[in-house]
């Protein structure tokens, strides 16, 4: 190979320290995105053609047309822990490796769950909502049964994924005295002592609180429709800081329209950036917009694990976390 082109198809630099930003440009010639806009399929088919490598994000849908585009590519660095964004079959038969950055945003996901979680159970935005619309009036004041919420201490959580995320979740409810269980496909070795595996059902049936947080793979899709909020207690609140279309977003619109649920933190859409308006007129509901690993030490980690992805391959080293290799 001559010299490598590396594909950035976000702004990343800021994020990294500038010696490191340094040491891949002396390795690479880079294409950057400036304005950090997200570029169309063509354009990023235009990029991808004259490049080796690629570091993308979870805006950048990397498909078989894609892979066409850019007979050069031979490996793909994705600044997220998710890689559905990825088709890694189509990857794997070209024989491009990929990367993920697992591990640096799992602590900050887990404290934006409980963000979530705690301001759906305590009315949080609703209340905020309140006050800056000059509500909180003389004529409207200070009442007893003001913005009743749902206690949080001593009840059960429910976790739907035992991943590092869910583990580092399940974790933080021992500060509420909770009782936590969880499913998965099967046990899982990351499942904290004293956290319980049970069916889905009994998760369903049984939680106070469901926090999804399994990767969304053909099998996840629609894991949570009209069946199953149908199967939880009226009083439930579910959050999801997996992704969006792990849960069929019109009939959870449907189940907290009718409180068939109490209330949802979400964190992740289908079809984000736009969200379907009917979630977006329910005040039960707590949006961010997939802000999950959004701290500042967390993106940082997650670029730079990317940029020294790269750059162990680019020295012909395994990079160090490795989807496929
Ligand atoms: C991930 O890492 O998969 C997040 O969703 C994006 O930060």
């Amino acid at each position: 190979m001559n010299r490598p082109q590396v594909l950035i198809t976000r702004r990343i630099a800021p994020l990294v320290s500038p010696a490191l930003w340094q040491q891949l440009e002396q390795q690479a010639t880079l294409i950057t995105n400036p304005t950090d806009a997200v570029w169309s399929p063509s354009t990023l088919q235009a990029r991808a053609a004259p490049c080796h490598a690629l570091i993308s994000c979870i805006t950048e849908k990397i498909d078989a047309s894609l892979l066409a585009a850019a007979p050069y590519l031979a490996f793909i660095a994705n600044v997220a822990v998710g890689y559905n964004n990825i088709d890694i079959a189509a990857c794997q038969a070209r024989g491009i490796q990929v990367s993920n950055t697992p591990n640096v945003l799992t602590e900050a996901t887990a404290d934006h769950a409980w963000a979530l979680l705690l301001a759906a159970a305590r009315r949080l935005t609703e209340a905020d909502r309140f006050i800056r619309r000059g509500q909180w009036q003389p004529s409207q004041p200070w009442a007893l049964d003001m913005f009743l919420g749902a206690d949080i201490h001593h009840r059960t959580l429910g976790i739907y994924g035992m991943g590092r995320i869910g583990a580092a979740i399940a974790q933080r409810a021992q500060g509420f005295a909770m009782r936590v269980q969880y499913h998965n496909r099967q046990p899982s070795k990351h499942a904290p002592v004293g956290v319980e595996y049970v069916s889905r059902e009994k998760l369903l049936a049984h939680s106070d609180f469901v926090v999804v947080a399994v990767p969304y793979t053909r099998e996840s899709h629609h894991l949570l429709g009209h069946a199953e909020f149908l199967q939880m207690p009226r009083h439930a609140v579910l959050v999801n800081i997996a992704r969006g279309g792990v849960i069929d977003d019109a009939a959870l619109a449907h189940a907290l329209q009718t409180q068939q649920i109490a209330a949802a933190g979400l964190d992740v859409f289908e079809g984000e950036p736009t969200i379907n308006p009917d979630l977006v007129a329910l005040e039960n509901v707590v949006l961010t917009p997939h802000i999950g690993s959004a701290t500042r030490t967390a993106r940082q980690a997650m670029a730079e694990l990317a940029i020294h992805n790269v750059l162990d391959w680019l020295a012909g080293q395994t990079p160090r976390t490795v989807v496929i290799h």
